[in-house]
Order: structure tokens, then C-alpha cells, then sequence
């Protein structure tokens, strides 16, 4: 079993979004899944519940409790454990840490957001971690041009020490509508946008989780155009 930790100091940038759309693709992989929610405001347990199936596991965890129910959910067969965590304190965001494969510390491309990674990060470097940064509600390309918040925040968080995902998610409608009916951008709109970037993003997200300590990936130049149709490399 893997677990992945998605972390950030702050509320709102997109940790519940991602550890979801990364749990249905997941699932889709032919994983079974288990989110558990650290967060007190338990928006993960919250979309389980307007989803009603069950397909998707999600439970909601005190963080003292995080270690014994990862041991209990790779006796049971959990392929992936994906934990999301609250804008919290140390002490819970250290557990996530601890038990974690790897850290996505998710961000979006503004100045505080950005300001805010680096404690984080340290804290997961500190416990010897893989650690990637997301980047969330990026603007998108106008005219086959990155804006330039993408560029300086990418530039900001290579220096910090980690390793920026190629792949982030854009600001787009898909992902509040669909999280809103319990559902994820790739279940509500498969063909649209968000499907593709979650897509090439889970992969990515794999194969950096299956690698024991990975090589730092090419950077893609912020103009290069990858093979994705939509899902373009920052
Ligand atoms: N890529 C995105 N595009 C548009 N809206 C987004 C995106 N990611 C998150 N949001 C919206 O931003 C808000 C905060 O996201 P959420 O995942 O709850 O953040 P966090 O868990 O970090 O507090 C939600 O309303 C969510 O629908
Ligand atoms: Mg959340």
C-alpha cells in the first residue's frame, strides 16, 4: 500500500479538490482506495455523503488515530491511501507527514500561497519525504503563453527543494460543479479539460509514488508543448 499526504498551511487551496480527483482516478485504475479526512471541516466525508455510492472510501480520522488506521487499511488490501489534511496545525500535519510515501503540498500560484509552502515542505524534508508541489487554479494559457504568476511560482518552488508536477490543475468550473453533485470532473465531464489534466496528472502521481527515491524529472520548459491534448506542462 501506498499513501500520499495533500498538505498545505493554508484553507482553500485545493487539497480536498485534488485528494478526490486523485481517488477517483485511482479507483478508476482498478486501486481501491481509502481518503481518509483529517480536516475538521470534513469536506472529503461531506462529498461522500451527497455521493451516496460507496465505491469510494472516505472516512474521517483523528490524526492521532492516522497510524493505526494505515496499518489496519493495508491489512485489509487498501491499495492507496490518500490522506487530506486541514490548513492545521503542526502536530496533525506531522502525522499526515509521517505516514506518508509522499507529500503533495498543493498551491496556488499567488503570494501568499506560495509564501506558505515553505514551512511545510521543510517539515516534510525533515522526515526525509518525497515531496512534489501541485499547482492549483492556475489561470490558463491565452494565446499558447503561460501567464507569468505560473512561471515565477514554479521558479519559487523548484528553490524551495521540491519537485514541481508538470501537470497542475487549472482554474475551471468542472471542478467545483462536479465535486458539488459528489461526483469529479472526470466522472461529470469525461471529455472536458479537467478530465485529461487529472489524468496525466494521476500518472505522473503513480509513478512518483512507485519510485523509492525519484530522479528529479526533465523540467519542461514553460512553452513546450507536451503530447497531452489539453493537459499541457507548466
Ligand atoms: N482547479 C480549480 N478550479 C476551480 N475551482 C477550484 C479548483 N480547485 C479548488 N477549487 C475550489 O476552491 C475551493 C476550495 O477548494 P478545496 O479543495 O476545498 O480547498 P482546501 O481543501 O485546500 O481547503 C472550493 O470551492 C473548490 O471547488
Ligand atoms: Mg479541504
Amino acid at each position: 500500500m501506498k499513501t500520499l499526504a495533500v498538505l498545505s498551511r493554508k484553507g482553500g487551496t485545493g487539497k480536498t479538490t485534488l485528494a478526490l480527483h486523485l481517488a477517483v482516478a485511482a479507483r478508476n485504475a482498478g486501486l481501491s482506495t481509502l481518503v481518509v479526512d483529517l480536516d475538521r471541516q470534513q469536506s472529503s466525508v461531506e462529498w461522500r455523503r451527497q455521493r451516496g455510492r460507496c465505491d469510494i472510501l472516505v472516512e474521517a480520522v483523528k490524526p492521532g488515530a492516522l497510524f493505526t488506521r494505515q496499518q489496519d487499511a493495508c491489512r485489509e488490501g487498501i491499495d492507496l491511501l490518500i490522506v487530506d489534511t486541514g490548513p492545521s496545525l503542526e502536530a496533525d500535519v506531522e502525522q499526515a507527514i509521517r505516514c506518508a510515501d509522499l507529500c503533495a503540498i498543493v498551491a496556488r500560484p499567488n503570494f501568499f500561497d506560495i509564501k506558505a509552502v515553505a514551512d511545510t515542505a521543510a517539515l516534510a524534508h525533515s522526515f526525509h519525504r518525497d515531496v512534489v508541489f501541485v499547482l492549483n487554479q492556475a489561470p490558463s494559457r491565452r494565446g499558447g503563453f503561460e501567464n507569468p504568476a505560473v512561471g515565477e511560482a514554479v521558479l519559487t518552488l523548484r528553490a524551495l527543494g521540491g519537485v514541481v508536477a508538470p501537470i497542475g490543475l487549472r482554474s475551471r468550473v468542472a471542478y467545483q460543479q462536479s465535486v458539488a453533485l459528489g461526483l469529479t470532473a472526470q466522472e461529470h465531464e469525461p471529455e472536458g479539460s479537467a478530465a485529461s489534466e487529472i489524468a496525466a496528472l494521476w500518472r505522473w502521481m503513480e509513478s512518483r509514488l512507485h519510485t523509492e527515491r525519484a530522479p528529479t524529472p526533465r523540467i519542461p520548459t514553460f512553452v513546450s508543448l507536451a503530447a497531452e491534448r489539453t493537459a499541457r506542462p507548466f
